[in-house]
This record gives C-alpha cells, structure tokens and sequence, in this order.
C-alpha cells in the first residue's frame, strides 16, 4: 500500500493517468518561456522571472543568532541559480520566540553580519542576471509561539489551549496564554527587526503568519477570551495587520507582507481557514478578508502555506516519506494532496486578480514540476511559484531550466523528508540526498544523537 502513494512516475503521460485515478486536475504545458517572464509588482519593483525560493530554515546559526558560513552557503547556491525573490528563513524577532538555539535572530549586536548575508547574496545574483533586474530579498520575522524552544527544550508559548495541539505536548490547562500586553510590546520588536532589515539591505519582510507559530495561532484563537487579540476576526487578525501597518509607516524603505496560513486543517474553533462543517474542507471567507486588508495596508504580493508541518505535514508538503514519528497519511495520495494545494491556490489568485500570489505544493512533481508550474501560470491561478525543498536540493534547477529547458530528474528532490529529519535531530538543515558531503553526515549523526538519546531514556 505504501508504495502506491510513492512516486513512480516515468513520464507525463503517467502523471496524466495517475492524476485521470485519482480523479483530480494537474494541467501541464510543454512550453515554460512563461516561467522567465518578469512580473511588476504594485509600488513599481519588478521580479525578473516567477521563480521564488521559499524560506527555509538551515538552524546553522550560531547561539547569538548570527549567520554562519553554511548559511552564507545556501543563500549564495539560491541567489547563483536564479530566483527572482528569495525569502529568507524564519528570523526571530526576541530570543524567547526562537523554535531552535541555531536559529537566525538578527539583533544591533549582529546587523553587520546579517548586511554581510544579503552583500553576499546580491553578489551571487549577478551571476545569473548580470547587472539587469536583480532578485529581490524578503526576510522572515518570526514568533515561534507554541514552538519556542530558546534552549533546547520546549518553552511554549501559546495564544489559546487548543483541545487538538495541546495534548500532543501535554500541555494543560494550567500552561499560560501570552499576554495582550506581551503582545502589544511584541509588535514593536518586529518594528524594530523591520528596522534592522531594512539597515541589512533587505527588500521586505514577511510578518510570518504560518505553521502554526504565534502570529498563525493568533489567526484561530477563538476562544481567546477577554482579549484584543481573540474572538472576532478583527480581534484574530489584529496582531498581523496592526504590526504590517505600523511597518509600512514607521519603516517605508521596506515593503511589508506576510506568508500566511490559509488552511490549517485543524478543526473549529482551533483551525483557522476550515469550514465549521467539516475541517478537511477549506473556508477562505477569513483568508481571504486578511488578504484584502494586507492589500490595503500595500502589500505588493502574498506568499501562503497550508498545514502544520508537526501535525499534517501532508497537506503543505506532500512527500513519498515523512520524518520519523509522523503517520503516513494513507487515505490521501500525495498527488491529491499536491493538487488541493493547487486548487487553494487558484481561489486566492482568482479572488485577487492581478495581485501576485505565490503558489506553493510542487515539490513532490519532482521533473515534472515545470510544465505544471507553467500551465498553472497560463491559467492565471497563480503567479509567482515558490519551491522549498527542491530549493536544498537543487538550487541551480532554474539555471539548467533556462538552459536545457527541463529539470534534470537525477538532481530533484525525491521528498524523503530527511532535511525536516535532520531538523528534528537537532541538525544543521540542507538536502541529505543531493548535498550528500555536508548534511548526509548531518543526517547521520543526527539520527546517532537522536538513538543514543531513545537508548539512554
Ligand atoms: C527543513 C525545512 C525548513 C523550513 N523552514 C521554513 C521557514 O523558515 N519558514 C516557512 O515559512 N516555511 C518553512 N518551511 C516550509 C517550506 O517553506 C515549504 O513550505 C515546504 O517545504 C513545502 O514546500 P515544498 O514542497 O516546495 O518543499 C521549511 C521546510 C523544511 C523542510
Ligand atoms: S533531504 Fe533532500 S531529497 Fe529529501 S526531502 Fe529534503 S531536500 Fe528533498
């Protein structure tokens, strides 16, 4: 059973036949010229092509936050391969919202650093575009909430007990909530890391509504209650639309935007973007009102995920593998999961016409993912397209695209989830598979640490 939801697919006639099974639509288009087709944005920046490099923690930091050279690594392979925008990995914005101690947070003390990291990236662009449009470079601001884990060990910090996610942590009721007043100081320090991102040379930074961390958890905290920050969807969405504001104003070098979870696949009342009748079925009446007021605000273009990539990492990253201790979903092909993504995708487009949206879910299409991505984008249902693991994978993907007019199918990403693994063992994150000197032995030993640690408890 487990190989059936395996890739195996040979040619495109066989994504054809498997997607014709599972009675779900994959369109695809052999000619992909529209991929390198530069987009405006609204405020007058342009994007050479419709590549975007969506952001991925390396947890290579060092214990102050501070870049190291194996990041310096990663962004350079992204930035000499040819993205347009490439949207830097989850930065914490305070130390107690860090999800890993090696985990980016850009503070005064390391700003120079962090000029550095984009002077370096910017560099390496130029190897691809010359001196034409150059790509441009988005930060992450983060608040791992549920996820802190400063140390080491888990710090949560939640915005409401919820009846699904709580349990698996074991937290009580008896666990606090953060405070309005924490938050209401919480949206300055993003002020502030504005602030330094725009001092780094940063294009804009992302108020990281996702995956469930603070701002995502803020999005469904229903039953929050005597609080500014819970009950009404004016009340869920404050933190995010009041902190994109005060960014626009007090840091207007920056664009500001937001990758924002429009499905968690969580029940009600502790999922946000789920319909009440039945949570595996989206409701993007809420998405999409956060969407418009983020347009307001002058957002020039809006990434979004789906899932939690600690609970259902299935609907946001469909994969042949999970990491360890996370279920194979076997009621669901990954390719069905591929394809609501897609279809999640389009209704935001549709709804916002002309906006760019950044499509996600590609990644387990492996060399066929370019012709998907090109009928997608000749439909309009989305049009920008952002990969992350096949980003670790193979970084020049979009180089040999250009060139040869396919992705080489011996260097994708084959979706076995080792670089999440790798993560969880406490690692330093790239692809185990296709980078095999550097995070292969990451891999390794991380899986000894992880062993030793089962053995020893
Ligand atoms: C190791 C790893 C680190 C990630 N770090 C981030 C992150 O910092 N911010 C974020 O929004 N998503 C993060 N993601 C999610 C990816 O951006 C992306 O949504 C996910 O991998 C699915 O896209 P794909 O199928 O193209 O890989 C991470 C994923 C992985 C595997
Ligand atoms: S380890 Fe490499 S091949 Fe495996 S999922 Fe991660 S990026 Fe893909």
């Amino acid at each position: 059973m487990e190989n059936a939801l395996r890739f195996g697919l040979k040619t495109l006639a066989d994504l054809d036949h498997l997607a014709s099974k599972l009675a779900v639509s994959i369109p695809h288009q052999e000619d992909v010229s529209v991929l390198f087709e530069s987009v405006p944005l609204p405020g007058g920046l342009t994007l050479p092509n419709r590549f975007v490099v969506h952001p991925m923690e390396g947890f290579d930091a060092d214990p102050s936050g501070t870049p190291s050279e194996l990041a310096f690594r990663r962004y350079r392979r992204y930035a000499e391969g040819g993205a347009a925008l490439i949207w830097f990995e989850a930065t914490a914005v305070v130390p107690e919202g860090r999800s890993n101690p090696a985990q980016f947070w850009m503070h005064a003390g390391n700003l120079p650093e962090y000029r550095r990291l984009v002077e370096s990236t910017r560099a390496a662009g130029r190897a691809f575009f010359g001196d034409g449009p150059r790509p441009l470079l988005v930060l992450q601001l983060t608040h791992s909430g549920r996820y802190s884990k400063p140390e080491g060990t888990p710090v949560p910090m939640i915005a409401h007990h919820s009846a699904v996610l709580d349990p698996i942590h074991k937290l009580t009721l008896d666990t606090p909530l953060v405070t309005d007043e924490y938050l209401d100081r919480l949206q300055d320090a993003y002020v502030a890391s504005a602030r330094l991102a725009r001092d780094a040379g940063f294009d804009g930074v992302d108020v990281k509504a996702c995956h469930r961390y603070l701002v995502s958890e803020l999005l469904a905290s229903h039953h929050r209650e005597n609080s500014r920050y819970g009950g009404s969807l004016e009340n869920r969405a404050r933190f995010l639309l009041e902190t994109a504001a005060k960014i626009r104003d007090r840091v207007p070098e920056v664009f500001v935007t937001t990758r924002l979870n429009v499905f968690d696949a969580i029940p009600y009342p502790w999922g946000f973007g789920v319909s009440r009748d039945g949570f595996l079925s989206p409701d993007l009446s809420e998405p999409l009102q956060v969407i418009e007021a983020l347009r307001k605000i002058g957002a020039p273009l809006l990434n979004h995920s789906i899932g939690n990539p600690y609970y259902n990492p299935h609907w946001g990253r469909p994969y042949d593998q999970p990491s360890v201790g996370v279920p194979v979903d076997r009621d669901r092909h990954p390719l069905q999961n591929t394809a609501h993504y897609f279809d999640i995708t389009r209704r935001l487009q549709e709804a916002n016409a002309g906006f760019p949206i950044i499509g996600g879910g590609y990644g387990w299409l492996r060399e066929f993912a370019p012709p998907v991505m090109a009928a997608l984008v000749a439909k309009k249902w989305v049009t920008l397209v952002g990969q992350g693991r096949n980003s670790f994978a193979y970084p020049e993907g979009i180089r040999d695209l250009r060139a040869q007019g396919a992705f080489d199918k011996r260097k994708v990403c084959i979706t076995c989830s080792r670089c999440t693994q790798i993560m969880r063992d406490g690692g330093r994150t790239g692809c185990a598979i296709r980078d095999v000197e550097i995070y292969g032995k990451e891999y390794k030993e991380g899986r000894a640490r992880a062993g030793a640690k089962t053995a020893s408890a």
